[in-house]
């Protein structure tokens, strides 16, 4: 964590912030993703932020399952397909062979690598709050990128999402919850684990939700969760799972 970071990413300084909505001006996440370098020692999974631990890679099969569940039941086959922070490509890569997937990222030597396993498919390099897309999709998916969209942005996240969705798409969101009552307080502003109850809130506003429930065991933990895992820091098997359709 670079001195800025250390300074200014604490509950005072971020409430204040979001309170004033300049949370999304002085984001620090977005620097760090620019500034990403592929690391070719490096699995793809790791390059993506995941290790190869059994509770992760259990964790990981889980979303990776459903994802694949919700797409054949909603979406027609070869159907438009958005992966919200597609990183290096894991998912599209699973895809692609039945849906025209194309994948949005605000990395470079992310979309290099994704691009380098998916030669055919389509990017867009940028910030998905910014950019202007073409299409319209039928469904958008997004693993482990929600925490780093700003509080103040949390509701045009949720409506962008549904302007570039045809009628009844479908939205599935992976996302770190919150693991205890501080959370809800934002101590973090560069890894936001959002309240459950808070993202069902705001995705209300255009979505239908299907369920909102954790991603590894299928609670409903509410506001914040009271028995989180403990098993690694920030593991994937603390995660929550959005699922709904564009009202
Ligand atoms: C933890 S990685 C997950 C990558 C991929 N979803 C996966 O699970 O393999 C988060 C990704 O989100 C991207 N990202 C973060 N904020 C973004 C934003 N506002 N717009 C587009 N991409 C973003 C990062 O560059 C990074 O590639």
């Amino acid at each position: 964590m670079g001195l800025y970071s250390k300074l200014t990413n604490n509950i005072i300084i971020n409430n204040i912030l979001i309170a004033t909505g300049l949370d999304a001006k002085k984001e620090l996440s977005v620097g760090q993703w620019k500034a990403f370098k592929y690391d070719n020692d490096k699995s793809i999974q790791q390059n993506a932020g995941f290790s190869h631990s059994p509770e992760v890679e259990e964790a990981l099969k889980k979303v990776k399952d459903k994802l694949v569940k919700y797409l054949a039941s909603e979406v027609p086959a070869k159907g438009n397909v958005l992966d919200f922070g597609c990183g290096p490509g894991i998912y599209m890569k699973m895809l692609a062979k039945d849906y025209t997937v194309s994948g949005v990222d605000i990395s470079e030597g992310m979309l290099q690598a994704a691009s380098k396993l998916l030669p055919d498919n389509k990017f867009y390099l940028g910030n998905f709050l910014s950019i202007n897309f073409d299409e319209k999709y039928h469904a958008i998916y997004s693993i482990s990128v929600l925490e780093y969209i700003p509080v103040s942005k949390i509701d045009e996240f949720f409506k962008k999402c549904a302007d570039i969705m045809h009628e009844k798409g479908l939205l599935f969101i992976q996302y770190p919850h919150a693991l205890n009552k501080l959370d809800l307080y934002h101590p973090d502003r560069n890894y936001i684990n959002y309240s459950p109850e808070f993202i069902t809130k705001i995705a209300s506003r255009y979505f239908n939700v299907i369920e909102n429930k954790h991603s590894y065991d299928e609670r409903n933990t509410c506001e914040y969760d009271t028995k989180p895992y403990q098993t690694e820091s920030k593991t994937f098997k603390n995660g929550y799972l959005l699922i709904a359709t564009k009202k």
